[in-house]
């Protein structure tokens, strides 16, 4: 009896615990994160953080319009639990600003990082991811700096003359968009797979000097971005073997593109501490040739995609670029020599990069702690901050939603004002390094098209769809167009 007895009191004691459990979780998941750390205030958050989702069951069909929707009652910077994990939100403008220029911000998140080390397969012996995008501490800065100077001296000293390269793919496009509209006769579709062949084939030949058009081959298994990463063993592959054709003719004396320089690294190399050093600058190679073609063919193919499709919905200014191109480039082949002639394609150009905003928000992660406004954010916090904030803010740019390239001109539109509110590349230490072999792309490209073909949608203008689907890049809902060929 005493024992049946004290057996269901143990019961009772263990159902009291569970119960005074579960109103600690709930009341700690309704009152959100402690208000400080250290001593020092931490950034707001909003209640209720669910077990396992977090705060994700606030999302909206547009993470950043749900972001910006908080913003307005918990501020500038706020805390966000996607699933497990808090990340910290900045929109505000000033604090991006500050941020950008904290030295123990520009880590990428664990989290990001380990999922690509599951796909890469490889690590620098300390640990650290190998290449440029998700690598962190020394070895990041390092082939960062590496890879920038490349980038920064295209086509000089070489023998990979980039706007020529730009200039073949510029007609590979006008060819292929014929051969699809039988001559304008049939509807094309406009999405970013018509041109992310190109813009792979330009990362291509300055990475290799190779002129053999890759980009099939290499699309051949990943025709997207996304499907790439589950395809790296053989998107790994064409490179393997272009770096083994390179030490077979490698001359230290003669470096002909992004390979032999970096084959000269390596060689020069004597610090076994170095990434560039031996096996370990061969594994870095590797991944850093492998992040330019990653991160170089989506963006500037979406980016291409959403400027066609908005001079279909904005047919005015379609007419007002193709005057500017007559005029100034006639009956000449595009080339980069036109641009500071031709200031309301540039603006048209830094206008479609503002609304697109393709890629809308930066992850980071703090090294240490860091102090920012008058919050602290603890080491090894994720930090998302949200560049859609900055190039869709009323504030920088009224009428944001509207497409108006004169807000990038002189008051007498004879001048091009470049606006780095406009910081569609990213802001502080990881801005994108490829911005200067993008912009030249995106001018060739687009001038080229614009004289080549007037696109019109199959569509009332007004009608097409501007909103996009948010993957790794905002990319534009595919449009049907009808092209007329200029003469
Ligand atoms: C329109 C085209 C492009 C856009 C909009 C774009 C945008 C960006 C953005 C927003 C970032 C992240 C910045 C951050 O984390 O704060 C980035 C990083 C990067 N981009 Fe681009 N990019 C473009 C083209 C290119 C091209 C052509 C290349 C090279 C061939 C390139 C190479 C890279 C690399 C290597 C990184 C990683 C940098 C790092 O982690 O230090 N990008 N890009």
């Amino acid at each position: 009896m005493g024992e049946v007895k004290s057996s269901s009191l143990a019961k009772m004691l263990l159902l009291g615990i569970f119960f005074v459990l579960i109103v600690y979780k709930v009341f700690k998941s309704y009152h959100g994160y402690p208000k400080v750390y250290m001593g020092q205030p931490l950034p707001p958050g909003p209640n209720w953080s669910l077990p396992l989702i977090g705060h994700l069951y606030l999302f909206k069909a547009n993470p950043i319009e749900t972001f910006m929707e908080m913003a307005k009652q918990l501020g500038g910077i706020f805390m966000f639990d996607f699933g497990p994990k808090t990340t910290v939100i900045l929109l505000d403008p000033d604090l991006i600003d500050q941020a950008m220029k904290i030295d123990a911000l520009p880590s990428r998140p664990l989290k990001e990082m380990e999922s690509q080390a599951l796909i890469r397969g490889e690590r620098n012996p300390d640990g650290s991811l190998p290449g440029i995008a998700f690598a962190d501490g020394t070895s990041w800065k390092d082939q960062r700096k590496f890879a920038f100077s490349q980038l920064i001296s295209l086509g000089f000293g070489r023998n990979v003359d980039i706007e020529e390269v730009i200039r073949s793919e510029c007609d590979a496009m006008v060819q292929k968009l014929k051969q699809t509209s039988k001559d304008g006769t049939v509807p094309v579709i406009i999405d970013t797979n018509n041109f992310i062949g190109n813009a792979l084939n330009v990362v291509w030949h300055f990475v290799s000097g190779n002129p053999v058009r890759m980009s099939d081959e290499l699309l051949r298994v990943p025709q997207h971005f996304a499907t790439i990463f589950s395809n790296i063993d053989e998107a790994h592959h064409v490179p393997g073997s272009e770096n083994d054709a390179h030490k077979k003719s490698f001359d230290p004396n003669l470096v002909r593109d992004f390979i032999d320089a970096y084959l000269k690294k390596i060689q020069d190399t004597k610090d076994p501490t170095s990434s560039f050093h031996e096996q370990r600058g061969e594994v870095n190679m590797r991944n850093s040739m492998f992040d330019l073609f990653i991160a170089g063919m989506d963006t500037t193919a979406t980016t291409l995609s959403w400027g066609l499709i908005y001079m279909m919905k904005w047919p005015e200014i379609q007419v007002k670029v193709q005057e500017e191109i007559a005029r100034v480039i006639g009956n000449d082949t595009p080339s980069l020599n036109h641009r500071s002639k031709t200031p309301y394609v540039e603006a048209t150009l830094l206008e479609i990069q503002r609304l697109a905003c393709i890629v809308p928000w930066g992850p980071r992660a703090t090294l240490d702690d860091v102090q920012l406004g008058p919050y602290v954010i603890p080491k090894n916090t994720h930090v998302l901050y949200i560049i859609q904030n900055l190039t869709h803010n009323p504030k920088f740019f009224p009428e944001p939603n509207h497409f108006k390239p004169e807000r990038f001109l002189s008051d007498d539109g004879t001048k091009f004002i470049r606006d780095e509110r406009v910081a569609t590349f990213g802001l502080g230490k990881r801005k994108c390094p490829g911005e200067n072999m993008a912009r030249m792309e995106l001018y060739l490209f687009f001038v080229t098209l614009l004289k080549n073909f007037k696109f019109r949608s199959d569509v009332n203008p007004r009608e097409i769809n501007i909103e996009g689907d948010l993957g790794l890049v905002l990319e534009p809902k595919p449009c049907s167009t009808r092209l007329e060929i200029r003469k």
